[in-house]
């Protein structure tokens, strides 16, 4: 799919102040780090659209992005990251849990996982969540460019078996990606091309 146009829209931490437009939604969760940012400035091909950092925590609100007039793409704060005050760490999970479960337009929530990492009890119990409150969701593998492909090949493999060893039947949608290098952008955006159109 071709990116023509990428508007960033607003930002907010009231998912009833979001942009009331009835298009379909895409949103970016997952920790503190992992890219989210970074991802949708790749996919974008905007460098400076979503703000990036080397420390965590850098995104603090709900970021509406609008992509070719069509679709939302969502940049998300990161969870579980230490360094934030126990209050404040509550007034997110409140806010982006709202967001999860109120938000209707939301077709699916991307869970972004540093593929370098074991499987961390956080993930999976955030995908958990989503899968009880009926939210679908794929992963995304990020920061790929920092394995060889074999290991990035087995550490996707292994991570998808724990999933399988847990409450799933079935392993969920899954993409390989680096924003470094641009790989895995056309599986993402076709996936989301091809939700978008049934
Ligand atoms: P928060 O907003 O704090 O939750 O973080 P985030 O998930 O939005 O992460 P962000 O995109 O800000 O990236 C965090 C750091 O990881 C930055 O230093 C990025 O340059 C780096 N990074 C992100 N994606 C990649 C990637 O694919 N490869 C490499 N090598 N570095 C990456
Ligand atoms: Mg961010």
């Amino acid at each position: 799919m071709q990116i023509n146009s990428a508007e960033f829209i607003v930002s907010n931490t009231d998912v009833g102040k979001c942009p009331s437009e009835p298009i379909p939604e895409y949103a970016f969760i997952g920790r503190s780090n992992v890219g989210k940012s970074s991802l949708i400035n790749m996919l974008t091909e905007r460098k400076q659209l979503a703000k990036t950092s080397g420390k965590p925590g850098k995104t603090q609100l709900i970021n509406h992005f609008r992509i070719n007039k069509r679709w939302f793409l969502v940049d998300l704060p990161g969870y579980g990251y230490a360094r934030v005050s126990k209050k404040i760490k509550k007034t997110f999970q409140k806010f982006i849990t709202d967001y999860f479960e109120k938000r209707e337009q939301l077709v699916c929530a991307f869970v972004l996982i540093d593929i370098r990492h074991e499987p961390q009890p956080i993930d999976l119990e955030f995908m958990e969540w989503l899968g009880m409150s009926g939210i679908p969701f794929a992963i995304v593998f990020t920061k790929a460019d920092k394995l060889k492909p074999q290991a990035a090949e087995r550490n996707t493999r292994n991570y998808l078996d724990r999933m399988l060893e847990g409450i799933w039947e079935e392993a969920p949608p899954h993409f390989i990606t680096s924003s470094s290098d641009g790989r895995g952008k056309e599986e993402l955006l076709g996936y989301i091309e091809h939700i978008n159109q049934e």
